[in-house]
């Protein structure tokens, strides 16, 4: 039978499924099903910015009361510090006890500040790994895409120098030079890069006139720009390319690691088919391996990536060529 070893930043996983950061990490029951169903490692829900601010807010606002006091709040409160962020960390601990696979802490934040302790206190609750998801929407007009990315290289700058962990970046897809940004994430101290966040897209309810919040599953199809970016950036860059959204089956595994990912994430396709669902994936990437004769994932990862397949199939050729023979085509 196929190996399905990989590394994923240095980790050796013993596959490249991943389970990413969603509330199935919220339950260690769930936690340790994702294990005995044969996850390579998981990642643990996130841990917020405003969730951190807030708790140092709180205790900044009464320890400053009354100023003399503040020694004494001090010394009869030094475990009220963060004390909300604090039951994550708890809740990390929790897990770690529970499970032996890796496990990435992830923290969700945009700007750089004083909650980048966090990624060292994740670190010292036993996570292998951290991951950062920076996501948020700007509509200030003064604001420009340079500025957007020079936060986001110091926010992960700050993060990699407060802690030993690798980190990953939990990307968004739109940024417009995509190339650009990872190689500047790897630059400011990323390990690896996952591609893509996807987000809640709030709807409108017609009749009540009012924005509509609808959680809705990612889609097979969602998959094919994570794909396409990791086909291109295989080989320009050594960082480590994880691929996220919409992939709900082994096959989908297979071709992600084709276009040169390390390894994918998976949240949807588990709560649409259970936890479960996991060693289904693996059996179909382990089949369609043994089908293909590959005895281990070195021996085609990449293949279908920018470097090593005909590098105009994922790039404007093939958009080109598309639309000459849709031109040619008799309606
Ligand atoms: C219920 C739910 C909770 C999620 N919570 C987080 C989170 O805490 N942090 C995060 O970075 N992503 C979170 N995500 C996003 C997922 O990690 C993942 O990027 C996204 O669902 C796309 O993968 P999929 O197509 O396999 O679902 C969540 C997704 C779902 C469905």
């Amino acid at each position: 039978m196929a190996s399905l070893n990989t590394t994923y930043m240095g980790i050796e996983l013993k596959n490249p499924l991943v389970v990413a950061a969603c509330s199935l990490s919220g339950k260690v029951d769930n936690i340790r099903q994702v294990e005995e169903a044969g996850a390579g490692a998981l990642v643990i829900k996130s841990l917020f910015e405003e969730q951190i601010r807030h708790e140092q807010d709180d205790l900044e606002s009464m320890l400053t009361r009354g100023g003399e006091s503040f020694a004494e709040a001090i010394s009869y409160f030094p475990s009220l510090e963060h004390s909300g962020a604090r039951e994550h960390l708890m809740w990390v601990e929790k897990a770690r006890a529970a499970v032996q696979m890796p496990l990435v802490g992830s923290l969700n934040a945009v700007n750089p500040g004083r909650w980048v302790e966090y990624a060292k206190l994740l670190e010292e609750s036993g996570v292998n790994a951290l991951e950062l998801n920076t996501y948020a929407l700007e509509t200030d007009k003064h604001v420009a895409a340079a500025d957007i990315e020079k936060r986001l290289e110091d926010t992960v700058a700050a993060v990699a120098a407060s802690c030993g962990l690798p980190v990953a970046v939990k990307l968004s897809p739109y940024y417009t030079s995509m190339a650009n940004v990872v190689d500047r994430v790897q630059a400011a101290g990323a390990h690896g890069v996952v591609l893509f966040n996807r987000f809640l897209q709030p709807d409108i309810d017609p009749d009540t006139e009012q924005p509509r919040k609808a959680m809705t599953w990612s889609t097979p199809y969602e998959m094919l720009l994570p794909l396409r970016w990791i086909a291109l950036l295989h080989g320009k860059t050594n960082i480590d390319l994880i691929g996220n959204t919409g992939i709900a089956n082994g096959t989908d595994i297979a071709k992600m690691l084709l276009a040169g990912a390390s390894a994918v994430q998976v949240a949807a396709t588990l709560y649409r088919n259970g936890i479960r669902h996991i060693s289904t994936m693996l059996a179909e990437l382990s089949g369609w391996m043994d089908a293909k004769g590959y005895q281990d994932v070195a021996a085609f990862r990449g293949k279908c990536g920018q470097n090593t397949a005909d590098q105009f199939i994922f790039e404007r050729a093939q958009y080109v060529d598309f639309l000459m023979k849709q031109k040619e085509a008799k309606f």
